[in-house]
């Protein structure tokens, strides 16, 4: 297994102040659009509590059979193996010189890679804060093989939401480009050779506390990054997939076809819990609680009415809600309606598609997340097929914090019978309409093994 942390060896590293201040929005209010606010009055404090509630440790768990610790984090990953870096590029933030910074998560700091007036001309950004989220294929890939691919674009989606959450909670705007020069941006961020750049997200907003900019000239530190593992075995489909989805296109998106069902999706229900403790104690549930009890159709439509899907489609295998058959549903959201396209009990099937995992079936809702790749293509480039994988760990960010919110439990799950799902889900018509990602929702069991 390589080494989920990286380094840069030698690089100065700077404090981020512990315990920061935890944002009080509720979490609820902030994933239907809402925006709080930050105490934070230098840069050290604004990156401090950003990085706390995106992408910090905030948990471990003990495996007794072997005494093994792992490290969990805010930001969840497929097999924790976690190939998503954070990279930032800063200027103009007050007590904080300007410069490139990596965030060290096994220690809350940042690293400091260059100082100086960084130039970020490739993306035009005059961002305060300019993220660039990297994947590092290799940790998901010794144990995934080449699907690896699919689950570092999964990740990148979690990542990105759980940032972009975080700081408008904090007050400011996170704004995703989607489509810049892949390898241009890994020369300018002297990436090493088994990283790659996957999405920037800059930072705008008044509550990001500000100094007069220096100009000062780029001054780099050469701090190496670490090895990750003896060695390395190569994946070549992923390599080739990642090459193929580089070129870059951005024509304005059709809009996402609409369509109405039989169910009205009632008043969504509330919660006060404020975000700062959500995104904290959020985890994936192992399992849950098969046959009692049921969820609500109000937190149902609390859960959907967070979702904001665009190039996805969502389907509902509904095992246990209160006031809705059992069944497969597929959600319009525009209208916020349900349309049922199978009847019965879904348990059984649900479970199988999910590559046999039980979790799948003893929720109260599963999901599968349908890819529009045709639409995303027209609007993106081969690169869309990023896109809708981005997009999907996006939603599922948003449902994990919203069930957490709502006092219930999620997984996502990124192992399924891709071809399966499709014939199950009636896609056959659409071969462009692929299976990009399942999620659960319900009852967690405890795990014993997880401690704060
Ligand atoms: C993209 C993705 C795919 C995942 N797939 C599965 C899965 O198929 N089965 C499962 O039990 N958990 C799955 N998980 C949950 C991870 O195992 C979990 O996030 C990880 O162990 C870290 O735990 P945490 O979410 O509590 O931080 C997935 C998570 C992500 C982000």
């Amino acid at each position: 297994m390589p080494n989920p942390f990286r380094h840069y060896e030698g690089a100065p590293v700077l404090d981020l102040p512990a315990d920061p201040p935890s944002p009080e929005i509720p979490a609820l209010e902030l994933l239907r659009g809402g925006t709080g606010a930050t105490e934070a009055v230098d840069g050290p404090a604004f990156l401090s509590e950003l990085l706390f509630y995106s992408a910090s440790i905030s948990a471990s768990k003990l495996v007794p059979s072997t005494g093994d610790r792992y490290a969990l984090r805010v930001n969840p990953s497929s097999g924790n193996l976690h190939p998503t870096e954070f990279h930032f590029v800063t200027r103009g933030l007050k007590e904080w010189p300007d410069g490139l910074y990596h965030y060290r998560p096994s220690s809350h700091m940042a690293e400091q890679r260059a100082t100086g007036d960084f130039d970020m001309k490739l993306i035009a950004s005059s961002a305060l804060i300019v993220f660039v989220l990297t994947s590092i294929a290799w940790r998901e890939a010794w144990k995934y093989r080449d699907r690896a691919y699919r689950y570092c674009l999964h990740d990148i989606g979690h990542a990105w939401q759980a940032l972009a959450l975080a700081a408008r909670a904090m007050g400011c705007d996170g704004l995703a480009v989607r489509d810049f020069p892949d390898d241009d941006v890994a020369r300018l961020c002297r990436l090493h050779e088994d990283e790659w750049p996957m999405l920037i997200l800059e930072l705008r907003g008044k509550s990001i506390p500000v100094r007069e900019p220096d100009h000062r000239e780029t001054v780099w530190y050469g701090g190496q990054a670490n090895q990750l593992s003896k060695e390395t075995i190569a994946y070549p489909w992923i390599e080739s997939i990642h090459g193929a989805t580089k070129p870059t296109l951005n024509t304005p998106a059709e809009p996402a076809p609409s369509g109405s069902g039989e169910i009205k999706l009632p008043v969504p229900a509330s919660s006060t819990l404020a975000f700062g403790e959500v995104a904290r104690k959020r985890r994936s549930a192992l399992d849950f609680v098969g046959f009692t009890p049921s969820m609500s159709l109000a937190q149902l439509s609390a859960v959907m009415s967070t979702t904001r899907p665009d190039f996805i489609q969502l389907y509902l295998y509904v095992h246990r809600v209160d006031g809705l058959e059992p069944g497969v549903y597929r959600y319009w959201p525009e209208s916020a309606e349900l349309e049922q396209i199978r009847s019965g009990d879904q348990r059984v099937a649900a479970a199988g598609l999910s590559l046999g995992q039980d979790l799948a079936g003893n929720a109260c809702v599963a999901f599968s997340m349908i890819g529009d790749l045709d639409r995303a293509v027209r609007a993106l480039g081969d690169r869309g097929y990023r896109y809708v994988h981005f997009e999907a760990g996006a939603i599922g960010q948003r449902l994990y914090l919203a069930a957490e919110a709502l006092g219930l439990g999620a997984t996502g799950i990124g192992a399924f019978f891709d071809d399966e799902v499709h014939r199950y889900l009636n896609l056959a018509s659409e071969p462009a309409h692929v299976v990009v990602y399942h999620f659960a929702i319900g009852y967690p069991v405890p795990d014993p093994r997880v401690v704060a």
